[in-house]
């Protein structure tokens, strides 16, 4: 009988710290030995001419998400971790949503039945509080996080999810308290409404006029409020999906004062601009690209490239908030065909994360192949209570690994898209390197665009408290 249940054999393993050759041997799941040359295993992959690096963890994507009233989303678990593990990830770190007036509790309760059982890889829940009231500050919220979802997310504008001031502050005084990390979605509310009346006022309804809603001022003026208001308190925040220079610099800024404020960017922000949006009327393709923040302009993308290139953003995901284009579900749904206020924002992505970033940020130089598997893997276990559980290759990591080819060409088209969208905002972009097998507990799960795994693989994740939550120390509070 073997040793090992799986030998990945003359691979070369990339981790966020070293890049060397060697075999890789699994037994229940985990990493047993890495080791120069290992006896043979019960199955063996020949992985020479490839890369082996951890699964992708994508700690930013929506499924199944509630649509108050708007159009439904185009994924569940089912369909959005499988274009997940087709894309090289192993674990996704959805949101489950609190509606107003719902307890978070029951939310959270609602998520793990659309998941459990359907999931192809692993995950877990951050939390989205939308109604911060007494009893889920004093005990859902820290109940919760106690539980393994030990971070959440807060919106600064979106009518059914935004907090004012006062709210923002409460929260973030109990995430202080219970060790969760906050995440801040960074637009301001009033700003938008202003701005869309305006422009509505001026006739301007077309999906283009959804980036001139949300310039990068508004979203600078709110990251610099949610700074604020996290030194205030001295909580640690993540501002999530920073979109351009503006906010960048907010949060360089708040870092070289020594604040834990940490930020994520996502592929949007390297790849589409405004410009995607035009097609200046109702039926053209510009709500395809409709996401909030909006993609900016090629000077946005140098300067998320500065951001990655010094520090200042940990994470890069996906934003993955997938709606399907045409039909009635779809963003051209008729009320959306009527203004750019309609049309719902959220655009899909988790499947085209890892060679989007591979091909611009290595093949073109601008981070290491380190650095890429720190900012689609390891730092998102960090930042999240995953590691050393997830996020790298060595012994006794969960075997998730992705098999890469570096030199494979391929052109991103819907038609080799496995998410449930009838679209995808990075067709005909050509990339180069390509995930050609991805593992989950050492189990092959998709195999050169095929899906090999099954539906129930996936296991839920508790989570321990993110190291990054623990407050700095220096408070204004008495
Ligand atoms: O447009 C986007 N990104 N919608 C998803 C929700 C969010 O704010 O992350
Ligand atoms: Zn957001
Ligand atoms: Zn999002």
């Amino acid at each position: 009988m073997s040793t090992f249940d799986l030998v990945i054999r003359g691979g070369e393993i990339v981790t966020a710290a070293d890049r060397f050759r060697a075999d890789i041997g699994v037994r229940d799941g985990r990493i047993a030995a890495v080791a120069d040359r290992l006896e043979k295993g019960a199955r063996e992959i020949d992985a020479s001419g490839l890369l082996v690096m951890p699964g992708g963890i994508d700690s930013h994507v929506h499924l199944a998400q509630p649509a108050f009233g708007g159009p439904k989303m185009a994924d569940g678990f089912e369909t959005g971790t499988r274009s997940a593990i087709a894309g090289g990830n192993t674990t996704l770190l959805p949101f489950a949503l609190q509606p107003r007036g719902a307890s978070l509790r029951a939310s959270v309760n609602e998520y793990h039945k659309q998941a459990d059982g359907q999931s192809y890889c692993d995950y877990g829940f951050h939390l989205i509080v939308t109604d911060p009231t007494p009893s889920v500050l004093g005990q859902e919220l820290p109940a919760l996080v106690a539980d393994g979802y030990s971070s959440f997310k807060v919106f600064m504008t979106y009518d059914a999810m935004v907090l004012n001031d006062r709210q923002l502050l409460e929260v973030f005084e109990c995430a202080r308290g219970c060790g969760a990390l906050v995440m801040v979605h960074c637009e301001g509310y009033d700003a938008i409404k202003f701005m869309t009346e305006r422009l509505e006022a001026a006739g301007k309804m077309a999906p283009y006029y959804h980036a001139l809603s949300r310039p990068q001022v508004v979203e600078r003026e709110a990251a610099h409020r949610a700074i604020s208001h996290g030194e205030l308190l001295d909580t640690p925040i993540m501002i999530v999906h920073v979109s351009g220079r503006e906010a960048m610099e907010q949060i360089r800024w708040a870092q070289q004062r020594g604040l834990k404020v940490y930020g994520e960017t996502c592929t949007q922000y390297v790849s589409l601009t405004a410009d995607d949006l035009k097609g200046l009327n109702m039926d053209e393709t510009g709500s395809k690209y409709v996401c909030s923040p909006p993609p900016r302009d090629r000077a946005s993308w140098e300067a998320i490239w500065e951001g990655i290139r010094t520090g200042v953003f940990q994470t890069f995901s996906s934003d993955h908030c997938p709606f399907y284009y045409e039909g009635d579900e779809g963003k051209l749904n008729p009320k959306a065909r009527t203004g750019f206020r309609w049309v719902p924002n959220g655009i899909p992505g988790v499947e085209a994360r890892l060679p989007i970033l591979f091909d611009r940020g290595v093949n073109q130089g601008r981070i290491t192949i380190n650095e890429f598997v720190a900012l689609t893997s390891t730092n998102h276990a960090k930042m999240y209570g995953l590691y050393p559980r997830k996020g790298s290759i060595g012994v006794g990591f969960d075997a998730d690994i992705v098999l890469w080819d570096p030199n494979r060409r391929e052109t991103i088209r819907q038609e080799i898209m496995h998410h449930g969208s009838d679209y995808t905002p990075y067709e005909g972009m050509s990339v180069t390197g390509w995930p050609v097998v991805t593992i989950l507990r050492g189990k092959v799960v998709a195999e050169e665009g095929r899906i090999v795994g099954q539906m129930g693989d996936g296991q839920f994740l508790q989570r321990d408290l993110s190291p990054y939550a623990k407050p700095a120390g220096r408070t204004f509070l008495p």
